[in-house]
């Protein structure tokens, strides 16, 4: 696949299986997010790995986040919980590192959305599969804590990683033209 391809036609796909990514493509997904675009070469995040049993105390880790958020969490909610990261083999925690003032916050957080950005390509490139997750817990100080972020530590995404069940999906095609204007200044 060329490159272009690649760019056109990644898809997210949430129906991920074992096999995880072997060591060498785990490499290979992470040399491409230490590659992105990082204004002042702050290298502003990190990436920590979740796979086998600890995606059960990931599991735990959410549940009581979300009963310490509202202790009326009913046993659904919490079992569903308990059970998002059991979507995947392996799970990415994407994590923006802003201690440094040298660049606004947002540059920083910006580039680490590229780093996750750069795993789903990757894997793309790799024939995984790859979907980049986030929702309201993925915010919650429980969790950051949980997962060992300091005070100047953010999620910015789990990148959900295995192999493809089925078919890998189509991707929509968006016509450029709503999307693209010219400013001429006249
Ligand atoms: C910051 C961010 C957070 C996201 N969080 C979720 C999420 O929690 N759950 C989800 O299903 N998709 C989430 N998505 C969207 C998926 O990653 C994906 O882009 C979407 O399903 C569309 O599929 P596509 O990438 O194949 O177009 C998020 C995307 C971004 C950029």
């Amino acid at each position: 696949m060329n490159a272009l391809e690649l760019l056109h036609t990644r898809v997210s796909e949430n129906r991920l299986v074992e096999p995880a990514p072997d060591a060498a493509q785990r490499e290979a997904l992470f040399r491409a997010a230490l590659r992105v675009p990082d204004h002042g070469w702050l290298r502003p995040w990190r990436f920590v790995c979740v796979e086998g049993e600890a995606r059960h105390r990931l599991g735990d880790l959410l549940a009581a986040a979300l009963l310490k958020k509202d202790s009326t969490a009913s046993s659904a909610a919490l079992e569903r919980a308990r059970s998002l990261p059991l979507r995947a083999p392996l799970l990415v925690v994407v994590v923006a590192r802003l201690h440094s003032p040298r660049q606004p916050e947002v540059e920083q957080l910006l580039s680490a959305g590229c780093a996750a950005h750069a795993l789903v390509l990757a894997a793309h490139a790799l024939e995984l599969g790859a979907i980049w997750r986030t929702g309201e817990l993925s915010y919650d100080p429980h969790v950051m804590q949980g997962l060992g972020l300091d005070a100047q530590e953010r999620i910015v995404g789990f990148v959900y990683l295995g192999t493809i069940e089925g078919e890998r999906r189509s991707p929509p095609v968006l016509d450029v033209a709503d999307f693209v204007s010219d400013w001429t200044g006249a």
